[in-house]
């Protein structure tokens, strides 16, 4: 089913949960290399990427294993620390197996990653984190070689804020000797998620969620059990999905604390917002105002959100200049949100969107990743007519049911071949 049908011109009401974060669950998972046993976690969401998580941890020797809402991870003495190619170029997010197996087993052999629709998505912060812990690296035909009898402690300074770069160097200085400092570390959720995990398994951790984390390594970390944390990520599409539709939709499971930069710009819009701890209402608006948004490491406005946003911008009044400064080339969607009558000027890293409230049409577009496919499902849901969105299965890589959500809350959208 590569297709998704979706019917414009219904408000959405009701209330919806979110999943498990992606972003969170991807490094908690290759955090297990580190202990030898059975991890449990719950809340670990059924996305594409978890699957490719799972095979990859299993061509290293793990055991994996789904029951209703709880994910087991069973490490053993692994049989490789090798990261096939075949593996690592569906997902690039394993990439964050090179720091636990480095740490642990004292080599790791991953293939570079490979850039993506979005940006070549480089990985050589990481590797100067590891060099940095005393690491060799050296790059042979496309593998990453890491070897270290045992990672000692340093200083690493992050020229550019890196959420896997400090996922990945905070996960190998967990086992190495002595003090690690990570500036300028990255604060997202998803890493104060994975810390948290990190240190249940007995790791010592601390600053997490600012941009000077310190990690004192220690012998050993054992196996335990963690709840991934909501999908902030999902949460606000949910938002913006009821924003979209002039409907009234509360998005519960999730934490508002997480998404101040998108709902703090949503009110400037226009919208009324009422947040609680772990739920928050976005209301009715019949019209709404053009606002400019700046894309920039959290907790400004997360990059993951500006295609949604955009989606929503090209339906207001006014204009909005939106800006990218994280990736390169995330203005895929703006030519397929043109398609469906959108009015946008895009730029190197900036698109000015000319708001046409009630403008869009139904289309046949294509969607490009994963967050440009979810901001084309927000397009279709106020287009008039049936859009028509090619290679969903972009959708299906960060997204769990999502069709099956906006239907519980009265969208018109089905998949189809
Ligand atoms: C994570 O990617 C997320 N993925 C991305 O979400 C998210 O967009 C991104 O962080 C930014 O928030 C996961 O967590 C699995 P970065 P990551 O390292 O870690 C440059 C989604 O849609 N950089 O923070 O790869 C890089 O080119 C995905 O769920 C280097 O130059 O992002 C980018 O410009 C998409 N060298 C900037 O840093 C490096 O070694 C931020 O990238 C690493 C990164």
């Amino acid at each position: 089913m590569d297709k998704m049908l979706v019917t414009g011109g219904l408000s959405l009401r009701g209330t919806v949960q979110t999943s498990g974060a992606k972003n969170a669950a991807l490094p908690i998972l290759f955090s297990t290399l580190l202990a030898d046993g059975e991890h449990v976690f719950r809340n670990v969401p059924d996305l594409k990427d978890i699957e490719s998580t799972a095979k990859l941890l299993e061509s290293l020797g793990c055991e994996t294993r789904r029951e209703g809402d709880v994910f087991r991870v069973k490490v053993n003495k692994l049989k490789s620390i090798e990261a096939h190619y075949d593996l690592v170029r569906k997902m690039r997010a394993s990439i964050l197996c090179l720091g636990p197996i480095l740490s642990k087993y004292g080599e790791a052999v991953v293939s570079m990653p490979g850039g993506c629709a979005i940006g070549t998505r480089p990985i050589d912060l990481h590797l100067e984190g590891m060099k940095a812990l005393g690491a060799e690296i050296t790059l042979k035909e496309g593998y990453v070689h890491a070897a270290a009898k045992r990672l000692v402690g340093g200083t690493i300074l992050f020229e550019t804020c890196t959420v896997g770069g400090t996922e990945n160097v905070m996960m190998a200085a967990t086992l190495a000797s002595g003090k690690t400092i990570l500036e300028n570390a990255a604060k997202e959720p998803e890493i104060v998620d994975l810390a948290e995990y990190l240190i249940k398994m007995g790791a010592k951790i601390s600053g997490h969620g600012t941009s000077i984390i310190t990690i004192e390594g220690v012998d050993q970390l054992r196996p335990s059990e963690h709840t991934i944390m909501a999908d902030r990520i999902e949460a606000g599409t949910l938002l913006i999905a009821g924003a979209i539709t002039k409907g009234e939709v509360t998005v519960e499971k999730c934490r508002p604390q997480h998404l101040e930069a998108l709902i703090l710009k949503m009110r400037e819009a226009g919208f009324k917002i009422e947040t609680e701890k772990t739920a928050m209402t976005v209301f009715k608006a019949s019209a709404w105002d053009a606002v400019d948004i700046t894309t920039a490491p959290h907790p400004l406005f997360p990059t993951d959100l500006q295609a949604q946003f955009m989606a929503l911008m090209s339906v207001a009044n006014g204009t909005s200049v939106i800006s990218e400064t994280i990736f390169e080339n995330r203005f895929m969607h703006v030519n397929e949100l043109i398609r469906l009558g959108a009015d946008i000027t895009p730029k190197t890293r900036v698109a000015v969107v000319r708001g046409k409230p009630d403008g869009l049409t139904a289309a046949p577009v294509m969607a490009t990743d994963l967050r440009a496919s979810a901001s084309l499902v927000l397009a279709g849901l106020v287009a008039k007519g049936e859009t028509m969105v090619n290679r969903i299965y972009h959708l299906d890589r960060g997204y769990e049911n999502l069709e099956a959500k906006l239907s519980s809350l009265g969208a018109k959208i089905r998949r189809s071949e």
